[in-house]
C-alpha cells in the first residue's frame, strides 16, 4: 500500500514538473500551451500583468481632440498612465501654455479613460525617462497621435521609443487644436470690439480649423477672416464617448445644465460635486442659439456637439442631453 502511494507521489511530481517545464518553455516564447487558444492565452497572461500604456502631452486648453486621443490610447492597453508636460518644458519647446500645470492636471485626471497621471513630464522621451517609464512605472508602450512631434532642433520627440520598438500611434482628431481655440477666442474679442450692431452669428460657426477652407465672404474687415466650423460629430463618436448605461432602478438622479463652453477646471469641479449628490449625473448642454441669446452673439466659442463631447468625456458624467432647454419646465 505504502509502495503504491509513494510510486504515485513520484509519478505526480514528475507530471507537475513536466507541466511547469512546458509552461515556462512556452511562456518564454510567448506561445500558448498545447490545446489553449491564443485568445484565451492572452487573457490569462493579461490577468497576470495588465498592459500599461503611456501617453504624454501638454493638454493645454483641454478639448475633445485630447479626450479622443486618451480614449484611443486606453483602448491599446489595460491601464493608461498620462504624463502632463511641465510648464517650463512647454515654454522651451512650444511657447507658453494658456492653462497652467495644476489646471491641466485637473483636466487630464477628470477624463474617464485615464487611470494614473504623472505631473511635470518631459516634452521629449529621453533614454533616462524611458528607462524610468519601463522600470518604475512598468510601462509597455508609449503612445502619441499620428502628427509629427518635432523638437526645436528638428529631431523626433519619440525617436528613442520608436527605436526601442515600444512606440504606438493613434489617429489624431481632425478639426480641433489648442491653436484653433485661441484663434476663435481672438476673433471673439475682435468681433466684440467692432460693433454690436452687426448681426454676427456665433463665433464657432465662423472660425475654421486651420484647413484650407474658403473664406466665406472673401471681403476685408472684421468678417473677412471668419469661416465656418466644419465639425460634425458622427453617431459613432458619440457612442464611443458614452457610458452606454442608464440609471439603476432606485438611483438618485441629479440633473445639472449649462453651456459648458471651453470646458475647464471649474466645470470639472461643479460636475464632481453634483455627482456626489446622487448616483447618476445627467447633464444638459444648452444649444448654441440659446447661449447666443443669453450671453451675447459672440458666444459660444465651442459648438453644441464639441461642448457635449467634452462633458461626456468627464468621469463624473453619466449621460448628456444634447441641446437641453434653458428652462426646466414642469414637463421637463
Ligand atoms: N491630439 C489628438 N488630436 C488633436 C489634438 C491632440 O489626437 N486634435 C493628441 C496628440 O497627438 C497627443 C495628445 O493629443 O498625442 C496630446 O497633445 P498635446 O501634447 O496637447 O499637443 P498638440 O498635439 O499640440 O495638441 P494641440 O494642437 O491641440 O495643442
Amino acid at each position: 500500500m505504502n509502495k503504491i502511494s509513494s510510486t504515485s507521489l513520484i509519478g505526480g511530481a514528475v507530471v507537475v514538473a513536466m507541466a511547469v517545464g512546458l509552461y515556462l518553455g512556452v511562456a518564454k516564447r510567448g506561445l500558448p500551451p498545447e490545446g489553449l487558444g491564443m485568445g484565451l492565452w492572452r487573457k490569462i497572461k493579461r490577468k497576470k500583468k495588465p498592459l500599461r500604456v503611456y501617453m504624454d502631452g501638454c493638454f493645454d486648453m483641454m478639448h475633445y481632440g485630447h479626450c479622443n486621443a486618451l480614449r484611443q490610447a486606453r483602448a491599446v492597453g489595460d491601464q493608461l498612465v498620462v504624463g502632463v508636460v511641465s510648464d517650463a518644458e512647454i515654454i522651451a519647446n512650444k511657447g507658453p501654455p494658456v492653462t497652467p500645470m495644476h489646471e491641466r492636471m485637473i483636466m487630464v485626471k477628470a477624463v474617464k479613460w485615464v487611470d494614473e497621471v504623472i505631473s511635470d513630464a518631459p516634452y521629449a522621451i529621453t533614454e533616462d525617462f524611458m528607462k524610468k517609464l519601463f522600470d518604475e512605472y512598468k510601462m509597455d508602450y508609449i503612445i502619441h497621435g499620428d502628427d509629427p512631434c518635432v523638437l526645436p532642433d528638428g529631431t523626433d520627440a519619440y525617436a528613442v521609443a520608436k527605436k526601442a520598438g515600444r512606440f504606438k500611434q493613434i489617429k489624431r482628431t481632425e478639426g480641433i487644436s489648442s491653436t484653433d481655440i485661441v484663434g476663435r477666442m481672438l476673433l471673439c474679442v475682435r468681433e466684440r470690439s467692432v460693433s454690436d450692431s452687426h448681426n454676427h452669428s456665433s463665433l464657432q460657426r465662423q472660425f475654421s480649423h486651420g484647413h484650407s477652407q474658403k473664406f466665406e465672404d472673401g471681403g476685408s474687415g472684421s468678417r473677412s477672416g471668419t469661416r465656418v466650423s466644419h465639425f460634425l460629430p458622427t453617431s459613432r463618436r458619440i457612442v464611443q464617448f458614452s457610458n452606454g448605461k442608464g440609471p439603476g432602478p432606485n438611483a438618485h438622479i441629479v440633473y445639472i445644465d449649462g453651456a459648458f463652453d471651453l470646458f475647464h477646471a471649474g466645470h470639472v469641479e461643479i460636475l464632481r460635486v453634483a455627482r456626489e449628490l446622487g448616483d447618476f449625473l445627467l447633464v444638459g448642454t444648452h444649444n448654441d442659439q440659446t447661449i447666443s441669446a443669453k450671453r451675447g452673439t459672440h458666444r459660444p466659442i465651442m459648438n453644441l456637439h464639441e461642448r457635449s463631447l467634452s462633458v461626456l468625456a468627464c468621469r463624473y458624467v453619466d449621460e448628456v442631453i444634447i441641446g437641453a432647454p434653458w428652462e426646466v419646465s414642469k414637463d421637463m
